[in-house]
């Protein structure tokens, strides 16, 4: 994607109640998202999942820019019964500028 990491760390605004990313980032109400592109679903040791995001990483989702701009746009069109309460992203752009950001805290 082409998104604008500077314009994400905004957007990222939306996810700082549950989730960290950076040095001191730790596991809140969601996991940290530190390297988070190329993580299978569910698969943070140490972090709290329901059993349906577990269950997702079994069945092979992996987070790519493709699979988080899908669960991003809506989470539970992509994970059902995801805990994850929230709403979702509408704005293609916001959710291009987001990944861009959170890849900026991935080594993949
Ligand atoms: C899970 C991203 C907003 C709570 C996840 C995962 C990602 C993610 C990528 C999967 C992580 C993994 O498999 O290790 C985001 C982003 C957000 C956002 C980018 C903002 C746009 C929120 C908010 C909350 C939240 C606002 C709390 C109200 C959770 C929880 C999980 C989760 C509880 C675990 C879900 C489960 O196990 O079913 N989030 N999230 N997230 N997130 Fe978020």
């Amino acid at each position: 994607g082409m998104g604008d990491p500077a314009l994400g760390a905004a957007v990222f605004k939306k996810c700082q109640s549950c989730h960290q990313v950076g040095d001191q980032a730790k596991n809140r109400v969601g996991p940290q998202l530190n390297d988070i592109l190329g993580r299978t679903a569910g698969g943070l040791e140490g972090a709290k999942y329901s059993k349906s995001m577990i269950q997702a990483g079994k069945d092979g989702l992996v987070w790519s820019e493709d699979t988080l701009d899908s669960f991003l746009e809506s989470p539970k069109s992509l994970v059902a019964k995801t805990r994850m309460s929230f709403r979702g992203l509408k704005d293609p752009e916001d959710r291009a500028n987001l990944i861009a950001y959170l890849r900026s805290f991935s080594n993949g």
